[in-house]
């Protein structure tokens, strides 16, 4: 930041409302967002934080479609769960508000207006995919095909999710309706179109110039598509769901999403501040970041200051867009549609209380340089060994001494030494490097700054060993634990943009203290004689079992999702009748079955061929059976196949069995009792 700004105006990417928000959500815009706001308000600068659904788009439309309600059920109730989970987290919105709202549609409608009168827009009548039984045109997501450039087959009619290239509906090859699955014709359709290519020039300017400080992802992203050249954008859809284009002739058409959402930021302003709006979005003196992940990027660096400039009326380019990469979960990309995600209502209700746990993990973990994973056991293990070991452990044994000591009194402190010196000269340092990270929107290295200082107090008061000198020299122990309340407070503050909650039931605990940033450091937040509270737990440990719940609920997913996709192998080449009688297919009855020692993927079958001298067979499916649960079952084996020496047992024929989507598999057999020995055919 180069220059003076006398406000901030953060705004976040406002959510789709077709599904709940998910870890990837918060740890890639949300949390980092809060993060900041938090920090501006506690050193005293002015700020306001801008959130809120948006409402418009297909993938709302196509939801209410496939659950037969209208487009409005959805968003109603997504945007209720949305707004009370995310305050639920602690995200200190200042509005959340909505893209359904009158204001809203009253300010997407203006902005075209003005674009529209000052001639900013090419009016343009082209073919566009049309679904001659559903009988709407096919925009976005209600068309997928192959993308033309990494021949992905289901690429949509706006985004190929797998090479992330930007498309045109038009684009794809053999494009299938998602509404009746037909193939679409094309008709002709006016619409409107941003002339991206006449703000080439300015755009360059202004972020390749202007703002090389951006994050790496960020200004190599903006670079590429201002190298590849800027086209004109359609603004404008063929759909009844949205905010209505507002001029004549333009019937049935409604505003592009991403051309109503970001303008969203506005008409949520301008709903909390009716009357100093245009201070926030106008002033020069205003600093506006944009909060957001990596798939936003474009539309809020080129598109929407693109729109902004050909407004004009000064309003104001974002001055930063700190835009994450992706979070993903298990080792497998976040989906609402696969149902791959931890939920945040979900969180809430399965970890009451334990709201900080998850900010304090989704920082520490957030994909602020490149993609990252959550993994329940991590989420344990900085539980336990972080939050509970080292931050709640330091409040404890100060709060319990203080108690054991003083009676709950923060004693004086008298002449500092050389070590109390050099503990105060590592908190300046401590706090010197959390500011700057968070200036610079590195959270995950603020947060371990912010936990150095818990980290910083327990290793001063292992060093200073009060529990030994208060029998030598009781006065020295006054310092030690003045210090140590004084820590104690400095990490209420500095923790409280990342975990609010624990900061709040700390300040309690010390008795009450104003947080201000511009104080951390010092040795005198908390004065000599103040009443500290009863010691409580700031967190607890998470124990196996409730690990367990949620890495089963996920297992559960991934199998339901397997079944889901399900696709059939490919038939093989056609046979005669005369290669298949060949095979000699008979029924068989399991008399005994074992394991095979050493080798845990083997069964050891005796099988009832209705020969007196049985055969064995050796099968492969011990993952999937204990021995007891086949014995007595009818199977069916190949009872010519050439025996084969397996771990030194000779098998004489193969079982057969089917393999399951979730990777069950199933012994085939009869459906009804057969003669041992009887043939398949
Ligand atoms: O990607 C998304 O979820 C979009 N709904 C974000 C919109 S951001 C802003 F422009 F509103
Ligand atoms: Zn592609």
């Amino acid at each position: 930041m180069s220059k003076e700004y006398k406000r901030t105006l953060i705004t976040t990417a406002l959510p789709y409302t077709n599904g709940p928000v998910h870890i990837g959500h918060l740890a890639g815009v949300y949390i980092p967002a809060d993060i900041y706001a938090r920090y501006l308000r506690l050193a005293g600068r002015p700020v306001t934080m801008i959130g809120g659904s948006d409402e418009h788009g297909v993938p709302i439309t196509l939801k209410a479609r496939k659950e037969g309600v209208t487009p409005q059920d959805i968003v109603d109730r997504y945007h209720k769960l949305i707004k009370e989970s995310f305050e639920g987290l602690g995200i200190s919105f200042d509005i959340y508000s909505r893209t359904t709202s009158k204001i809203h549609s009253e300010t997407a409608s203006e902005f075209f207006r003005r674009l529209y009168d000052k001639g900013e827009f090419i009016e343009k009548t082209t073919e566009q995919l049309y679904d001659p039984e559903a009988r709407q045109f096919l925009a976005d997501r209600y068309v997928t095909g192959e993308c033309p450039h990494c021949h992905n087959q289901g690429a949509y009619g706006d985004q190929c999710e797998a090479c992330g290239t930007t498309l045109a509906a038009t684009e794809l090859i053999n494009p299938k309706s998602t509404i009746t699955g037909a193939t679409p014709e094309l008709r002709q359709t006016k619409h409107w179109y941003l002339p991206l290519d006449k703000w080439e020039p300015k755009l360059r300017e202004w972020i390749l110039e202007g703002h090389k400080e951006w994050k790496t992802n960020v200004y190599g992203q903006c670079k590429s598509w201002l190298d590849l050249g800027l086209q004109p954008r359609a603004v404008s859809r063929d759909l009844s769901w949205g905010v209505p284009v507002p001029v004549e002739g333009a019937e049935g058409k409604v505003l592009y999403v991403w051309f109503d959402a970001p303008i969203g930021y506005i008409s949520n302003t301008k709903e909390l501040l009716p009357d100093s709006w245009e201070t926030w979005w106008k002033s020069p003196e205003t600093r506006v970041i944009n909060f957001i992940g990596k798939d936003n990027i474009v539309f809020h660096c080129i598109v929407f200051p693109a729109m902004l400039m050909a407004y004009g009326d000064n309003f104001q380019l974002p001055d930063n867009v700190p835009a994450n990469e992706f979070l993903n979960l298990e080792g497998d990309k976040i989906s609402t549609s696969r149902n791959w995600a931890v939920w945040l209502h979900e969180y809430l209700a399965d970890f009451p209380g334990k709201q900080d746990v998850l900010r304090y993990v989704l920082t520490a973990n957030a994909p602020e340089t490149k993609d990252n994973d959550f993994t329940w056991k991590d989420f344990q293990a900085r539980n336990n060994n972080e939050l509970v070991a080292i931050l709640g452990n330091f409040v404890n044994r100060v709060v319990v001494l203080t108690h054991k000591y003083y009676e709950g009194a923060v004693p004086a402190p008298g002449e500092f030494t050389a070590a109390d010196r050099e503990m105060l000269d590592e908190l300046q340092a401590l706090k010197t490097s959390l500011t700057e990270n968070i200036e610079t929107f590195h959270f995950r290295e603020a947060l371990k700054d912010a936990m150095g200082f818990a980290r910083l107090g327990n290793k001063y008061l292992q060093d200073c060993e009060p529990w030994k000198t208060v029998k030598t020299d009781p006065e020295r122990v006054k310092t030690i634990m003045n210090l140590c309340a004084q820590l104690c407070a400095n990490i209420a503050v500095a923790m409280e943009p990342f975990m609010p909650f624990m900061s709040e039931k700390l300040v309690k605990i010390l008795g009450g203290l104003p947080l201000n940033w511009n104080e951390i450091g010092s040795a005198d937040l908390i004065k000599a004689g103040t009443m500290l509270g009863q010691p409580e737990l700031l967190f607890e440990k998470i124990d196996d079992e409730a690990i367990q719940k949620q890495t089963d609920r996920l297992e559960a997913i991934k199998k339901a999702n397997a079944i889901a996709a399900f696709q059939p192998e490919k038939v093989l080449p056609e046979v005669s009748i005369d290669d298949f009688a060949k095979l000699d297919l008979r029924i068989g009855t399991v008399l005994e079955c074992q394991t095979v020692p050493k080798a845990n993927k083997l069964l050891r079958f005796t099988i009832d061929d209705g020969t007196p001298t049985h055969r064995t067979i050796v099968s492969g499916i011990a993952k999937h059976y204990k021995p007891e649960e086949l014995v007595g079952k009818q199977v069916i084996f190949i009872a010519n196949l050439a025996p084969a020496k397996i771990r030194g047992i000779e098998s004489q024929g193969m079982i057969l069995s089917a393999l399951n989507a979730d990777g069950s598999l199933v012994v085939a057999g009869p459906t009804d009792k057969c003669n041992p020995g009887a043939q398949v055919k």
